[in-house]
């Protein structure tokens, strides 16, 4: 694999090889000296053209503890304003001796554009195309639900017999759509639960059940309720009526959390409207993965730096 672009590119076999370096990544991590020195003389591009402080800041941290030079380029203040090309932005990126570019763009589909029509050597990692995927935050919360749930023997272990239940504002998120085709990868069962106006209309396609309440998935008893942020910057009209009305119906709260097993965990990628898809309670309890899954990221991108750099030796 030379880029990573979709969570679509992974059988189950290479996903759970990913997950099982992130588990030797933790390790190093662990370690009085956290450092591997297998990117030494390598640069790591990190190219956000959106906002972000988790993926960038864990992308960075990764690249470092494998010991690779970092760059970070966002458009404040850059040539983007002149109207530079992302073509021309990311050729001179390369010039400059990027191998790795981590791209992040508020289009769909740019990351495959720019892997399918060659204009770098670099390999290419998706950290976020518009609407569409967002790969290694899926793989780190596979990671995440993994060692939870599997506990310490998790190496070698698909998400076979787990149930995952993905709330919220689906249609805009990127974090959904990869999750629900990794999870189907490694065997997990994947609930979708949204008002109507915040489901993507190719929703067939995902191989999930659809359940029109919050409260009917929380009756099945999920292992796994996996929150997402409303993404008000994406919405362009009133896709439900108030706040209020979309906290009652589909935020996880107090009440919500009480009726699932105590061994089930509740995720959210982070950054989180509290009050609004999550309680405040519900995301500082101690079934709430949320800064789990923000440490475990930074294992899980060196490993994803470390595969695709081992595919290119
Ligand atoms: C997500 C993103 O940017 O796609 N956040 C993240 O990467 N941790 C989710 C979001 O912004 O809601």
């Amino acid at each position: 694999m030379k880029h990573l672009i979709s969570t679509r590119d992974f059988t189950t076999d290479t996903a759970i090889a990913i997950l099982d370096t992130a588990i030797d990544m933790v390790d190093v991590r662990s370690r009085d000296v956290k450092k591997l020195p297998t990117l030494r003389g390598k640069t790591v591009a990190n190219v956000f053209f959106e906002d972000s402080t988790r993926t960038r800041l864990s992308f960075e941290a990764a690249a470092l503890a494998l010991s690779a030079d970092v760059t970070t380029f966002t458009t404040q203040g850059s040539s983007v304003s002149k109207g530079e090309s992302l073509k021309d932005t990311l050729q001179t990126l390369e010039a400059m001796g990027a191998d790795f570019i981590v791209l992040r763009h508020s289009h769909s589909g740019v990351a495959t554009t720019v892997a399918n029509n060659n204009w770098v050597d670099a390999h290419i990692i998706n950290a976020g195309d518009g609407t569409h995927e967002h790969p290694t935050q899926a793989l780190l919360d596979a990671f995440t639900i993994r060692s939870r749930l599997r506990g310490d023997d998790a190496r070698g272990k698909d998400l076979a017999g787990i149930s995952v239940v993905i709330v919220g504002d689906i249609l805009h998120s990127r974090v959904a759509r990869s999750n629900a085709l990794l999870l189907k990868t490694l065997g997990a069962t994947v609930t979708l639960a949204a008002p109507r106006t915040l489901l993507p209309r190719e929703i067939e396609g995902w191989d999930a059940t659809v359940v029109s309440t919050l409260d009917e998935a929380i009756e099945t008893k999920p292992d796994v309720v996996m929150t997402l942020r409303v993404q008000k910057e994406r919405m362009t009209s009133g896709f439900f009526p108030s706040e209020s009305e979309f906290s009652a119906l589909w935020g996880m709260n107090h009440s919500r959390l009480s009726r699932l097993p105590s061994t089930s965990i509740v995720m959210h990628p982070g950054p989180m409207n509290r009050g609004l898809e999550i309680s405040g309670s519900v995301a500082d309890s101690p079934q709430s993965t949320v800064t789990e899954q923000v440490a475990n990221g930074v294992a899980l991108r060196m490993a994803v730096l470390y595969t695709l750099m081992g595919d290119s030796r």
